[in-house]
């Protein structure tokens, strides 16, 4: 299709001439790619390189040729080595489509940010990349605006957005109190997935905090997302980017798929490489409570502020009770076909008609299909694949989907809630 489109490939060449040249490796090499440029006539600086392993990006940054990474193949190995402002894409296709609609890497890219910039202080409604799920993004302080992200998700007004801002000073006017936990904590994990619960100061919507007396706040670690907030020159108030209760959507497409047409601006700035939502911490008492597992782990937050305690499955309201401490309803992510959470699988491994979702390869039989989260090894890769598989199995008809328990360490205590409220979310 970018042959179609009047856009130049050429994979072979650094393998064609590494071969020639017998330089002994199939890394690309500043020099293939300076002297493809000057055979072809192509500007650098107007072009792309693709490829699954962190060398492909590099070698293009060193050179101004921008760079995407794929998840596939090396990719999800070696992800935490690629620089956050190079984005990252589950597959080739998906790569390839962006790269149709991005054909201008220098210009595109920011002239959305700059329209969604405008709509965020007009008002209006602003879709974006975070490094942990798409935003759905409004003025913070505009609680009109505000009030237009739960008309367009169909969220109960009970469940309180997160503020993110762009530099951490910028939760000063947020709160009314930073202890010295809080400082510690954003010195170590800001920009990045965790959101901080601390009361919240006078200046904050009560559509905000649900009319609550406490507000969230994190500073993303995406660089669009940064620039967004910086450029509307406000606090963004964003939940994930999906309708009430379903699943969280880790690219621009998926945000299409379920709110399109109710968004000013959708930017398209890749995959979400972390994957799974960020962590919410409250600080409210002297121990922090985590009331939501996610992108930093409980043992990396220990291991800045001692104890830390974790809000336990069954403190959380059922479904369709008032939700008295918001946002931990127990069903949620939830896709349309009906799905289980085990500890083995094997239970299923008689049924053609199951999708069963794993971590890793494995050689077990299955009668159903096999979905692999992650070949990489990682369970940060695995969790940078879960909605993305999640949306993919829930699409082909199977009559369940089976997946299997995370370790619960790490980022696998994150993973798991969400399977484990996916699955909730079911009727299996
Ligand atoms: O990674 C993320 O946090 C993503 C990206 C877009 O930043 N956002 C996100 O927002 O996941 P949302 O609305 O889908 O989930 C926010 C969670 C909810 O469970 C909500 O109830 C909780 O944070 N929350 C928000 N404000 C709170 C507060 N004041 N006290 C306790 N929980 C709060
Ligand atoms: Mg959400």
């Amino acid at each position: 299709i970018l042959a179609d489109e009047g856009i130049a490939i050429l994979e072979w060449y650094t393998c064609y001439h590494t071969r020639s040249e017998q330089c002994g490796c199939i890394k690309p090499k500043p020099f293939f790619i300076e002297k493809a440029a000057g055979e072809y006539g192509i500007e650098p600086a107007a072009s792309f390189i693709m490829g699954d392993h962190p060398h492909d990006v590099l070698t293009g940054k060193e050179l101004g040729v921008q760079g995407l990474y794929l998840l596939s193949g090396h990719g999800l190995k070696h992800l935490s080595e690629v620089p956050y402002e190079i984005p990252v894409f589950h597959t080739l296709g998906e790569g390839a489509e962006w790269l149709l609609q991005h054909s201008s890497p220098g210009t595109s890219l920011p002239e959305m940010i700059a329209a969604g910039a405008a709509a965020i202080r007009n008002g209006e409604l602003v879709a974006f990349p975070t490094e942990t799920v798409y935003g759905l993004g409004a003025d913070a302080l505009n609680a009109d605006a505000a009030a237009r992200i739960f008309i367009a998700k169909q969220r109960p007004l009970e469940d309180p957005l997160i503020v993110h801002i762009a530099e951490k000073e910028d939760i000063e006017a947020l709160v009314t109190r930073l202890p010295e936990k809080a400082e510690l904590l954003i010195e170590r994990f800001w920009p990045g997935p965790l959101t901080l619960v601390l009361p919240k100061s006078p200046a904050v919507p009560d559509i905000i905090t649900a009319g609550g007396a406490t507000v969230a706040v994190r500073m993303p670690a995406h660089p669009v997302a940064l620039e967004l907030i910086r450029q509307a020159r406000k606090p963004v108030a964003a939940p994930s980017a999906n309708l009430f209760g379903k699943t969280s959507p880790t690219t621009a497409a998926h945000v299409a798929e379920q709110l399109e047409g109710r968004y000013a601006v959708l930017i398209d700035g890749g995959a979400s490489r972390v994957g799974v939502e960020s962590t919410v911490l409250s600080l409210v008492d002297e121990i922090p409570v985590i009331l939501r597992p996610g992108g930093v782990t409980r043992e990396e937050l220990e291991a800045v502020v001692g104890e830390v305690t974790v809000k336990g499955w069954s403190e959380r309201p059922a479904a369709g009770e008032r939700i008295t401490s918001p946002g931990m309803l127990p069903s949620h992510y939830a896709p349309a076909t009906p799905m289980v959470l085990v500890d083995d699988a094997a239970v299923y491994a008689d049924d053609p008609e199951a999708a069963i979702i794993l971590r890793e390869p494995t050689t077990r039989h299955f009668a159903g299909s096999i979905f692999i989260l992650g070949h990489g090894g990682t369970m940060a890769g695995a969790a940078a694949m879960l909605y993305q598989t999640l949306r993919l199995v829930d699409r082909m008809d199977f009559r369940l989907i089976v997946a299997e328990r995370f370790p619960d360490s790490g980022i696998g205590a994150a993973v798991n809630d969400r399977l484990e409220r996916a699955a909730a979310g079911t009727q299996a």
